[in-house]
């Protein structure tokens, strides 16, 4: 029996997709790399090379919103379960296209979701955000917390949880993880897939890295008068590695289950920007020049997580620390400069 992942050759994706591979799962990849690169499956190749028969991964370059591929992928394999990465996850992006966002994370879930009923496959773990805790409620953020949001990308994903949440009540055979991750940072210790954004980086971390290499001059800081210990906005920062097990974890815990859960994953402990320059710059040596701005708008002071649910259900924590996720980002980064190009 094979898990499906869809959006496997990205990010988060790819690195779940080494864990699982080294856990003896079979995998299935499907993704139509709108944001990633073929070249990540030579890679996960490279990295589980010596332990991984190669037929143990296949890879489908198709769309989820495409009822006949994936129908196709159902029928051609032995699936068991889906771990759903597939998505577009810029926020600014989505205030631009929010029809765009909304037709490719909402119809392309609904899309997977009624291929999953046909082939009677009804168990799901979805990457969610710590974007549906929206503005007000206040760190450490807990699962039963009033949800909202203040764009379309966590619109997409309040709304997926709410379709997930509908689909139990109707069939309770389901068993569903809902993870709401924090900020996902860090890369695989080989050096050989990592986080790859297209463009002028919208997240502190591949900033940094990128400032580091030479790439962009300096890094804004985008507003010092928060209500925090340095004025800065406060993240909880999680290691990307330690994300991936957590969803081995979580398809561990709905297997023989028939539960829906919402489960954070963060370390629980909350850094500010500055406090990221600094721990950046001692893990690596690299001074990171730096400027202070306005406030970036729709941003909050802070934001970290309650992680007790997942240790009690899940028993999963984080195992990696700040001056860990700074050395594999770093690395990544210095190792391809250019990302996958
Ligand atoms: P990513 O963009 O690197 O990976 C997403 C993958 O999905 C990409 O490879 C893309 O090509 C693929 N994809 C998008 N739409 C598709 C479609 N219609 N059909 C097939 N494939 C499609 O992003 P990531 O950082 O790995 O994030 C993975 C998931 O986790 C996303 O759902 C994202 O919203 C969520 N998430 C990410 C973060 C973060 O900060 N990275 C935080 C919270 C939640
Ligand atoms: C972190 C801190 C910034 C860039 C976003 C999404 C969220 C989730 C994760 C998907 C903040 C500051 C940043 C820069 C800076 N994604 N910053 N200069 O905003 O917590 O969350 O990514 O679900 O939905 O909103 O992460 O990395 O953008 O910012 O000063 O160039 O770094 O103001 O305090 P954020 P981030």
């Amino acid at each position: 029996m094979a898990v499906l992942v869809t959006g496997g050759t990205g990010y988060i994706g790819s690195h779940t997709v080494v864990e699982l591979l080294n856990e003896g799962k079979d995998v299935i990849i499907v993704d139509n790399l709108s944001n990633s690169k073929e070249m990540v499956l030579l890679r996960i190749a490279e990295i589980t090379k010596g332990e991984i028969a190669e037929d143990r991964l296949s890879f489908y370059e198709a769309d989820i919103l495409d009822y006949e591929s994936l129908e196709k992928i159902f029928s051609e394999n032995s699936i068991d379960s889906v771990i759903h990465f597939a998505g577009l996850k810029a926020v600014g992006e989505s205030v631009a296209k929010p029809v765009e966002y909304y037709m490719n994370n909402i119809t392309g879930t609904l899309v997977l979701l009624e291929v999953m009923k046909e082939f009677n496959v009804k168990k799901i773990v979805f990457s969610s955000s710590a974007t549906v805790y929206g503005l007000h409620n206040v760190s450490p953020l807990t699962e039963e917390l009033p949800l909202s949001t203040t764009n379309p990308y966590g619109s997409t994903k309040m709304m997926i949880e709410q379709i997930l949440q509908d689909v139990y009540v109707s069939d309770n055979e389901w068993s569903i993880a809902l993870l709401r991750y924090f900020n996902p940072i860090g890369a695989h210790k080989s050096g050989r897939i990592g986080e790859d954004p297209t463009g002028t980086p919208n997240n502190l971390m591949p900033y940094i890295t990128q400032v580091a290499v030479g790439k962009r001059e300096m890094l804004n800081v985008f507003g010092a008068d928060y209500n925090t210990e340095d004025g800065t906005g406060v993240r909880d920062y999680i290691h990307v590695v330690d994300l991936a097990k957590g969803h081995l974890k979580a398809l561990q815990y709905i297997d023989n289950k028939n539960i829906i859960e919402a489960i954070n994953l963060g370390t629980g402990n909350g850094i500010s920007v500055l406090g990221m320059i600094s721990n950046f710059e001692k893990a690596t040596g690299i001074k990171i020049q730096y400027q202070l701005v306005e406030r970036r708008p729709g941003d909050i002071a802070t934001c970290f997580a309650d992680a007790t649910k997942a240790l009690k259900l899940l028993d999963w924590k984080a195992k990696y620390n700040i001056e860990d996720m700074c050395r594999d980002s770093w690395n990544w980064q210095q190792n391809n400069p250019d990302g996958y190009q």
